[in-house]
């Protein structure tokens, strides 16, 4: 069950943290301030899944509503996303409770842009796919962003949406592998991989609207995927790679909570 709420925000507020990273503002041709596109495409949609319980990082608030550098990790991440000159419209799959709801409402209403928020589902894919079943019609392109990357810079969100305008299907960013990896059974190692092929894969991953909606459409709700390109790989459908970047990293464990506090120093 999932509720739409329109939160009609002051444009011109400015509030939250600042994103200490380019805007890209000069990098693209922008028609006009708002960034919207009027060239005659749909618009960009992005879905943030900050419904998670943040089990990993320790007893506390629902990890998205989590403070670092004294703002949730949610308000860092959105606040990036309505920056970004492709951005129209952000939709939050909040902590199901009312709660849980209420407070996101409260920490959008002081970002500028179109957000709005749903209540999410007891899984990521579920999450995921109560959002997208909210979005307006005109939204032809969607990004789903983890609200636990809150670091990522403005610049992987925009090479996202122009891969996916470039007429890409479906998009991750993603790095290199830097440890060695190997398959173990047990405690005893049975292969070790060839790291030059992998990949570690990050958010926001982009697709257009028909894909992504066919994609969740066939997910099995029983064995949830971890990210959106593996249920559109399960359709049999490219999956087109961008570099990602290394503060793109998702905040899981204790021990990230204190490297994001460093990535935010150096920025600020
Ligand atoms: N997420 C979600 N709905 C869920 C579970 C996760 O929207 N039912 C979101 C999280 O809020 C997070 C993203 O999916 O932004 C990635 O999930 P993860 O890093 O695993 O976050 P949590 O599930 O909150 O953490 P944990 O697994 O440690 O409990
Ligand atoms: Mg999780």
């Amino acid at each position: 069950m999932s509720r739409a709420v329109s939160m009609s925000t002051d444009p011109a507020a400015e509030a939250g943290p600042a994103t200490g990273t380019d805007t890209g503002a000069d990098a693209e041709a922008g028609p006009d301030a708002t960034g919207s596109d009027t060239t005659g495409r749909g618009r960009v949609a992005v879905i943030v899944p900050a419904a998670g319980k943040g089990e990993r990082l320790g007893p506390g608030a629902p990890k998205a509503l989590r403070e670092l550098g004294g703002f949730p990790l949610l308000v860092h991440a959105v606040r990036t996303l309505v920056t970004a000159r492709s951005v129209d419209l952000v939709v939050v799959a909040a902590p199901p409770s009312a709660e849980g709801v209420a407070e996101v409402q409260r920490l959008l209403a002081d970002l500028p842009g179109d957000t709005r928020v749903v209540a999410g589902g007891d899984t990521r894919q579920e999450s995921v796919a109560l959002a997208l079943a909210t979005l307006p019609e005109d939204c032809d392109v969607v990004l789903v962003h983890d609200a636990a990357r809150a670091l990522t810079p403005v610049d992987v969100v925009e090479a996202v949406v122009a891969a996916v305008r470039d007429g890409a299907g479906a998009v991750i960013p993603v790095l290199p592998v830097a440890d060695t990896i190997k398959a173990v059974d047990a405690d005893l190692v049975t292969a070790t991989v060839d790291r030059s092929t992998l990949r570690a894969v990050q958010t926001p991953q982009g697709f257009t609207r028909d894909i992504l909606t066919k994609a969740h459409a066939a997910a099995d709700p029983t064995l949830p995927a971890t990210d959106d390109a593996g249920l559109v790989e399960a359709l049999g459908l490219p999956v087109r790679t961008v570099p990602g970047h290394a503060e793109a990293f998702k905040i899981t464990t204790p021990f990230d909570l204190v490297l994001a506090e460093a990535v935010l120093r150096r920025r600020r």
